[in-house]
């Protein structure tokens, strides 16, 4: 019996930080272990670079961050027995497959698309033209990202709520084309939202992310993030009066690193009152530890990219071939051949 698919996608659109990381990366990476919720299934996880093409603009930019994506995944130990790990324009089948979508997507749906009317809605609240600076990928974009899973028969999507939506999408115009041609051509997804995940705020408070410049990118050089961790945002408490653990933003990160012991010690120093500069210290300490191994591999790899695009190759050989198969069906019956 076939092991069900979990696949899920990254936009190459910056540098990684701790948030893509936290949120996104590190459960990914779990998902398959011993105990975990996805144990037995097989993973697909690209690299979704045309999708980064509906904005990011110069050529060396998106291959910089095609390859630092890649080698943030590789550095952190992806289990490549169960993982096929590819770039999105690796694999042709997919335009095919977007295409054939294309013909079965109502104009309308795509009209009501989140990512799209938020952009539409600023130009209207700026006085522009409704469709001012709106490419058609952008707004043909939950599509391609249809393609993305359909195109793999892909039982479970792991997102973040914010691309809730895309995802049923994709549902929808599976259920459409299945309708259409009166047969199971492709499997319906369903998103994999975990709702405990909570949103890793950024130096300033905000959400961190590339577009707010408030990120601690993961693999910043030691001094870097040392720097970036000294200037989190703390209240005016003085060292010696007790702190709250909750709402501090060096706490939340300091766990997502520490063991469970760790964790009840700085829990006992925060209530001693421990000051805002060691508890700084101490998150620096953790995280660069942590980050050693890490960061060496990264760094190497990004000094030899062929590695990267040898991993690649390899992903998008084993990704076609399924890809493949599946739109050679859809393709025969749809075209009546
Ligand atoms: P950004 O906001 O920096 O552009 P993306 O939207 O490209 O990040 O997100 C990539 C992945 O990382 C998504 O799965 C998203 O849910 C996750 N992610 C991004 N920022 C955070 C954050 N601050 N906390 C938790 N997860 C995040
Ligand atoms: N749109 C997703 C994002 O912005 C990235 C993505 C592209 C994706 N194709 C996908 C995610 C397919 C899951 C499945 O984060």
């Amino acid at each position: 019996l076939e092991r069900p698919v979990v696949l899920t996608g990254i936009k190459p659109t910056g540098s990684i930080h701790l948030g893509n990381y936290l949120g996104a990366i590190k459960p990914a990476l779990g998902f398959l272990d011993k105990g975990s919720v996805f144990e037995g299934h097989q993973a697909y996880y690209f690299i979704a670079d045309y999708h980064a093409l509906t904005s990011v603009v110069d050529p060396k930019q998106l291959k910089q961050w095609t390859l630092e994506v890649a080698a943030t995944w590789m550095a952190l130990g992806l289990n490549e027995e169960q993982t096929t790990f590819y770039r999105q324009s690796d694999i042709p089948e997919l335009f095919e497959l977007t295409w054939i979508l294309n013909c079965v997507t109502n104009k309308g749906l795509m009209n009501r698309a989140h990512a799209y009317k938020a952009c539409v809605d600023q130009n209207v609240t700026g006085g522009a033209d409704p469709d001012e600076g709106i490419n058609m990928g952008l707004y043909t974009y939950p599509i391609l990202m249809s393609s993305d899973i359909l195109a793999f028969h892909a039982h479970w999507v792991p997102v973040g709520s914010d691309q809730l939506q895309h995802v049923e999408i994709a549902r929808d115009l599976a259920q459409t084309l299945n309708h259409r041609y009166k047969k199971e051509l492709l499997r319906l997804p369903k998103a994999f939202i975990q709702e405990h995940m909570k949103v890793i705020p950024g130096l300033d408070g905000r959400k961190m992310s590339k577009s707010y410049s408030n990120t601690i990118p993961l693999f910043a050089p030691p001094s870097q993030l040392k720097k970036l961790i000294a200037r989190i945002k703390t209240d005016s408490s003085l060292p010696g009066e007790p702190k709250k653990t909750q709402d501090s933003l060096i706490f939340t990160l300091y766990k997502e690193f520490a063991t469970v012991e760790q964790t009840a010690m700085m829990e006992q120093k925060y209530a001693e009152g421990i000051s805002w500069g060691e508890a700084k210290e101490a998150l620096f300490s953790l995280l660069d530890h942590f980050l050693q191994g890490p960061r060496t591999k990264y760094e190497y790899l990004l000094q030899h990219p062929d590695e990267i695009e040898q991993a690649l190759h390899k992903g998008a050989v084993k990704a076609r071939a399924r890809a493949g198969a599946i739109l050679q069906v859809v393709k025969k019956t749809v075209l009546g051949s």
